[in-house]
């Protein structure tokens, strides 16, 4: 692997990209067990980095652990300087973020006894994840034939690794048949969530997602609904049907990594106009301008980085 690529925090130690390597009988290779997240950091306007909501997302990697039943060796606030280091380290301004908890090889059988509870912090460099054309135009989604994992077979709330084999399979899926994303629906048949975003639509003026009863805790959601009251939206947190996807007047993506991404078709039938509407252009700006430090009144969502 070429010296340029970005150095990992591994297990407390700063190493190089090539030798952050694992063993083949670390036990999340083979069961799934483990626990990620994915965080991004901003330039601002100002010319500082921030991390947009941090210690949020650090307290999530936490909570999934523990719904995984895996102690983490490490405080939280270690964690979150750990961050704020390997950014500073490979001096990236803007990054996406990625720290894993993984159990290590040791007994090979399912229940991992004691194997050594490993984390790591990876950054690179990543632009928009479904193409700057999805954050102005939309994207093209479709109803997935998976469904969203069953909340008694696997945690929906937790960010456990082998969740994603779910979100993976809608997501190629998808794309195989030639849509950006794919939406999967819980196991009543209502909407869930993507494959690695929730969602939301807009009625009559209302902003609808659905409630957290079988989706991941987003934080983007959270920040959406914040921003939401602030403009004096009407919200819901409630159950809605395929079919009133269909009929929406707008519908959007939010995600750490998607960010806000407007939703145009889906199965192809268009959403509204067929083009991002006003109150998903309205709240995606304003994302925006709270992630480059530009909103005053949720700038405490950022930290920057010294
Ligand atoms: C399944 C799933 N839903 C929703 C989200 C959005 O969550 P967040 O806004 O915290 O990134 C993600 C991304 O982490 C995800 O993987």
């Amino acid at each position: 692997m070429s010296d340029d690529q970005p150095k990992i925090w591994f297990n407390g130690e700063v190493v190089p990209w090539n030798e952050a390597n694992v063993h083949v009988l670390t036990h999340t290779l083979h069961y799934g067990l483990g626990a990620f997240e994915g965080i991004r950091a901003y330039k601002c306007s100002n010319g500082k980095s921030a991390v947009l909501k941090l210690t949020e997302h650090i307290q999530r990697l936490y909570s999934s652990a523990h719904v995984a039943g895996i102690e983490i060796p490490y405080a939280i606030e270690t964690l979150c300087s750990a961050v704020v280091d390997i950014l500073r380290e490979n001096e990236l301004e803007e990054a996406y973020i990625r720290p894993i908890v993984f159990i290590g090889p040791g007994k090979k059988g399912i229940l991992p006894g004691d194997n050594v509870i490993n984390v790591a912090i990876a950054v690179w460099p990543w632009g928009t994840y479904l193409g700057d054309d999805a954050i102005t135009n939309g994207i093209r989604a479709k109803i997935s034939s998976f469904t969203r994992m069953n909340i008694n077979s696997f945690m929906t709330k937790a960010k456990i690794c082998g969740n994603y084999v779910n979100s993976v399979m809608a997501r190629q899926e998808a794309a195989d048949l030639g849509f950006d994303e794919g939406i999967l629906l819980d196991s009543e048949g209502y909407v869930a969530e993507g494959s690695g975003e929730n969602i939301f639509i807009v009625r009559n003026g209302t902003l609808k997602t659905p409630p957290l009863t079988s989706i991941l805790e987003g934080i983007t959601r959270k920040c959406v609904l914040d921003l939401a009251e602030d403009e004096n939206i009407p919200v819901k947190e409630q159950c809605f049907t395929r079919d009133e996807l269909y009929i929406a007047d707008e519908a959007f993506f939010t995600g750490t990594a998607a960010e806000v991404t407007p939703i145009k078709e889906v199965d192809n039938k268009k959403i509204g106009s067929g083009k991002p509407g006003d109150i998903t252009k309205k709240l995606q700006k304003r994302y925006f301008a709270v992630i480059k430090g530009e909103d005053a009144k949720f700038e405490h969502w950022l930290d920057y980085i010294p």
